[in-house]
Formats: C-alpha cells, structure tokens, sequence
C-alpha cells in the first residue's frame, strides 16, 4: 500500500530527494536518469501529436517527464480553467493553454524552482504567458481557491507523493462541481516489497511509490469523486533502468485514469 508511507520512512528526506531529481532534469534534460523524457518519447510511448509538441519551445518539451496523456482523456474547452497540480517544464499545461484559449487560464504549480522558471520562460516564449501562470507551491496544499477549476490534469506525480490521500482531497477541493480529474500515472499489479517502497531513487523515478491499480479507484472515491476509470495503459519504463530494478511480474506500466466530481 503506497498511499501512506513506509514505516520509518523520512518524508522531509524524501521529498528532497525527489525535489533534488527534478531539479537536475531542469538544469538537465540530457542527463542520466531511471526514466524516459522529452518529445520523441511523449510521441512514441504516449501517443502525443509530434507537431503539437513541435510548436513548444524545447526548454518545456525536453524536460517533460510524464507518464501518460492527460490531455488525451477528455475534451478542455475554450474558456476553462485548468490546474496541473505539478506542472514540471509546463508542457502539458502549455498544449492545455492553447485549448482554452484567451479567455481561458491555465495554472500550473510545482515545488521544484528550477522547472517553474522553465516553464514561464517556455510560456513567454510560446506567446502564452497570458493564459498560462506558475505558482510555486505543493499539491498535498494548492495555493488555488476551492471550486475555482474545471479540469485538474496531472501527469506521473502522485506516485511521487507519501501523502496521496491528501493531494487527492486538494484536486477534489479546487474543482467546481461537474469538473474532471484529467491523470496519468505508474501502477503496479501487485504490492511491492519493502527493499523497494523504501528506494528513495526508485521512489523519484515514479515506481516506489506507485499505487496498486485498484487503489487509484479506491483513492478517488474517498476524496469524493462519483467514479474513476482506467482509459487507457503505456509501457512508460520500456528498457529504463526503473524497470530492471523491479521483478518483471509486478508489471509496472503507466495509465491514464479519468473522474469526475459530481455537478
Ligand atoms: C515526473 S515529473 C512530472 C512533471 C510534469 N507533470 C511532466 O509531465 O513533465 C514530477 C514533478 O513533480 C514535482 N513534484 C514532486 N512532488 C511535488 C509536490 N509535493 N508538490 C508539487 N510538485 C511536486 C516535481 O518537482 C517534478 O517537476
């Protein structure tokens, strides 16, 4: 069960080391890292349009590192708000910008400063800096009002939270009624053992913290939401050192996962 933390575990540890991770991926990209990054992998393993990615500037795209196509999982309509509870670079929050249009916001938060100063400097260059803002701050505590958003979209992170109950209950709070949970993230089959729930490098490479499929429903429902599907699965960890670290029958794949709070 990863929607707590493993007895013992140092979340203020954990936490900087994921913040250490992501701050390395901004500074950069090339790196060598457990995952998969960039634009060429969001197109092959995930299903993005390769010219839509080619339109943003490369100091977002190269840093992407989900694990899904949240944008892919329903429709984001002109004039919405929507939140990317940690935005990274800001790519999917940019392609989401340019759905809702000007009279649309587009907010994404982040704790890492590094990636936040990639994606608004992306986000002037786009031209977009007028739909699209970044706030640095934690999802487990969203500085955004509550009911104020109408799609929250999120990519590869709440793995990465010992806290999942309550980022969950923050998406919950933010949206207005009738508004969607737009997700993606790493799953496994069956519970993993304690040598690697407590790999803070396995934990900042998505996999340590990842839930058992059926809790990511279970978690849903118990911030509120009416239901929670599964729309679609990825091989996000294809040949990375992520997937050699884990035994290969607890199937770690990734999944984009819709819900919605109720009008
Ligand atoms: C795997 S990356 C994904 C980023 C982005 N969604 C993307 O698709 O490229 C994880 C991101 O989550 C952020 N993050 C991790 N824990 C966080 C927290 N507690 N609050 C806010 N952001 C967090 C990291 O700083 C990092 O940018």
């Amino acid at each position: 069960m990863a929607t707590g933390c493993p007895i013992n575990f140092d979340v203020a540890y954990l936490r900087e080391q994921v913040r250490s991770t992501y701050e390395q991926v901004a500074r950069n990209p090339e790196g060598d890292y457990h995952f998969h990054r960039g634009p060429d992998y969001a197109h092959r393993f995930l299903g993005y349009d390769p010219d839509e990615l080619a339109r943003l500037p490369e100091l977002s795209t190269a840093r992407f590192a989900g694990v899904g196509n949240p944008l892919a999982i329903g429709p984001i309509g002109a004039g919405a708000t929507v939140l990317d509870h940690a935005c990274g670079a800001g790519m999917d929050l940019l392609l989401a910008a340019g759905k809702v249009g000007s009279r649309g916001r587009a907010i994404g938060i982040d704790m890492t400063p590094a990636m936040i100063e990639c994606a608004a400097r992306a986000a002037r260059q786009a031209g977009l800096s007028h739909i699209a803002e970044f706030r640095q701050g934690y999802y487990e505590n969203l500085p955004v009002p509550d009911a104020s958003v109408d799609v929250v979209i999120s990519n590869g992170v709440l793995n990465l939270s010992p806290e999942k109950h309550r980022v969950m209950n923050e998406v919950f709070r933010v949206l207005k009624p009738g508004g969607y949970l737009y997700l993606a993230d790493v799953v496994v089959q069956q519970e993993l053992n304690m040598e690697a729930r407590s790999n803070p490098d396995l934990w900042a490479a998505c996999v340590g913290g990842a839930l058992v499929e059926p809790e990511l429903e279970a978690l849903a429902r118990e911030a509120g939401f009416a239901r929670g599907r599964i729309t679609r699965r990825f091989n996000c960890f294809y040949d990375t050192t992520a997937e050699s670290k884990v035994a290969k029958h607890l199937f770690v794949q990734s999944v984009n996962f819709i819900a919605r709070k109720n009008p």
